[in-house]
């Protein structure tokens, strides 16, 4: 079904995001049939351009992302139907944000429902929604909350990360913004949540038996979450020296991936249910403890074989900056399900591989049946998964993960969750090799969403953008949630506040060794890298 008709205001309407993801996402939705035919789309900025100019350029780099085979953006050609149905309601208004001249001119234009996209740095976030507020425009009627009931009109916001830069700062927007509108108007994004992968987690986790049963500290050893990039900070190091590897990732990215692999079964699929249960998992996540941190910086070294500049190198970044492009962090949670249970998170830029996963690390085997009975281990096999899986592609046969000449332990239980650049999800079992011997062999086994489901075209914003139109809050953050994870991660900021020395890597390396250490002390170790 479509979405009730709309007007989508989009501030930053000449930027990266409006570019590169929200229009493209647009695209696929009307492609596929979710937008009414009423929508439209009014882009606002500073920069002066006329409504044709804002329609070429967003046609260009619609082009461009559909010509590029690494591009999320997969439409092999733009359908020129379709994109002329974008087109054909796209608006552009040039406007100073802080000027009341710009929101009595936006009152005039929208009348309906309206739904204002803060595509724009996070310092624009509390004044724009303030003006919004006092000019009106944030006024809804009737059952404003009900998706398409007579007569009712909505008037929504849709905020960007970072939602704050600590916790003190995040209350305060918070506050400053619930002054002008209620908390069910304002949908703060999280694109992590706009990835399949991501919204797949709670059906995995809560619509088979078999892994809910196994979900708990009995069977859980502890549990792993990476989000590795080879990228540097590129054209960013303005944003990246004041933000840093924390902000940028961990209590909003990250904290998805651990609140959805960490909650408790919500009592419905509502948004209150389910964000009842990630407040009260995020509430339960103990403040990180000053020894269960560490922070690095990459330094120069080699990528794919090319060199690359250290941070400190990289433009508009301090000669002697202190900001981390990594970090690795060990929490607790403080819940019945998990208690005793480990939750290493770690992110970082220029490493040697780039993927995004949840890996669940199953204790041992409890009855010792199989164990090599002579002692002898293959060699740097412990508890945790020794490496990723050799591509066990169709035709290219599959080689088990690990079987010594000996007889080696059964391996630990690995199932990991693939976000990107896979999508599916892999497990390693233990079996016993074919023949008369009682060996133990690991294999694997995984799949892959577009084997089941298809290819999809899904940049990642369609679904955020679509439930905000249909008032469906689920997948966006709420004030408490927010605020509870910056509580978590506060620790981090008041020491990096104190200039601590981050820790130096090469860049295309797997990261600090301190990241290793804060794993080998507790008897684990990291899924390797490359
Ligand atoms: C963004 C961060 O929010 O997420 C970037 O600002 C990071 O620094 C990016 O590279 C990662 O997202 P994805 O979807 O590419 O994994």
């Amino acid at each position: 079904t479509p979405a009730p008709p709309c007007t989508i205001v989009i501030f930053g309407a000449r930027g990266d995001l409006t570019k590169r993801l929200l229009m493209p996402s647009i695209y696929n939705l009307v492609h596929a049939g979710l937008l009414d035919k009423r929508t439209s789309i009014l882009g606002v900025d500073h920069n002066d351009l006329s409504s044709d100019d804002w329609r070429r350029m967003l046609s260009d780099t619609l082009g461009e992302l559909a010509a590029d085979p690494h591009a999320e953006f997969r439409a092999d050609k733009v359908d020129p139907a379709t994109w002329k149905w974008v087109t054909d309601r796209l608006e552009y208004l040039t406007a100073d944000f802080d000027s009341d001249e710009t929101y009595r001119k936006l009152n005039e234009k929208i009348q309906g429902n309206a739904v204002f996209y803060l595509a724009v740095s996070a310092r624009f976030f509390g004044p724009v929604i303030e003006r919004l507020g006092h000019a009106g425009l944030l006024e809804e009627k009737g059952a404003a909350g009900t998706a398409g009931s007579q007569g009712a009109v909505f008037r929504r916001v849709i905020i960007e990360k970072p939602f704050g830069s600590d916790l003190a700062s995040a209350c305060e927007l918070n506050k400053r913004i619930l002054a002008v509108a209620d908390e069910s108007q304002y949908y703060r994004i999280d694109h992590f949540l706009g990835k399949d992968a991501v919204q797949s987690l709670l059906a995995m986790r809560f619509a088979n038996r078999f892994f809910e049963a196994a979900w708990r500290a009995e069977s859980v050893d502890h549990v792993q979450i990476s989000a590795v990039e080879t990228i540097g900070v590129g054209s960013r190091g303005n944003f990246y020296e004041t933000t840093g590897a924390l902000r940028d990732m961990v209590p909003n990215h990250l904290f998805q991936l651990l609140s959805m692999t960490g909650i408790e079964a919500p009592t419905s699929l509502s948004a209150q249910a389910v964000r009842d249960a990630k407040t009260a998992f995020v509430k339960a996540a103990e403040a990180v403890k000053v020894e269960d941190i560490v922070r690095g910086q990459y330094a120069a070294g080699k990528i794919d074989g090319v060199a690359v500049k250290g941070y400190r190198e990289e433009d508009k970044v301090a000669s002697d900056s202190t900001t981390e492009t990594y970090i690795a962090l060990k929490l607790a949670i403080d819940t019945p399900r998990w208690k005793g249970v480990p939750f290493y998170l770690r992110t970082g830029k220029r490493l040697g591989g780039r993927f995004t996963e949840i890996a669940i690390h199953f204790k041992p085997e409890p009855y010792g049946l199989f164990a090599a009975a002579s002692g002898h281990k293959a060699a740097g096999q412990g508890g945790a998964a020794q490496g990723r899986t050799p591509n066990a592609a169709a035709g290219q046969g599959c080689a088990p993960l690990r079987t010594g000449g000996q007889q080696v332990d059964p391996a630990s239980n690995v199932l990991t969750i693939q976000i990107d650049p896979k999508h599916g999800a892999a497990a390693t079992f233990n079996v016993k090799v074919p023949g008369p011997l009682s060996r133990i062999g690991e294999v694997e086994s995984s799949f892959d969403f577009a084997d089941f489901f298809g290819e999809q075209s899904n940049v990642g914003y369609e679904s955020l953008i679509y439930e905000c139109l249909l008032g469906d809050a689920t997948l966006f953050q709420r004030a408490d949630t927010i605020e509870a994870s910056w509580a978590a991660v506060q620790p981090v900021i008041d020491l990096a506040a104190k200039g601590a020395q981050p820790e130096s890597y090469a860049a295309g390396s797997a990261g600090p060794t301190g990241a290793d250490t804060l794993l080998s002390r507790d008897g684990r170790a990291w899924t390797p890298i490359d």
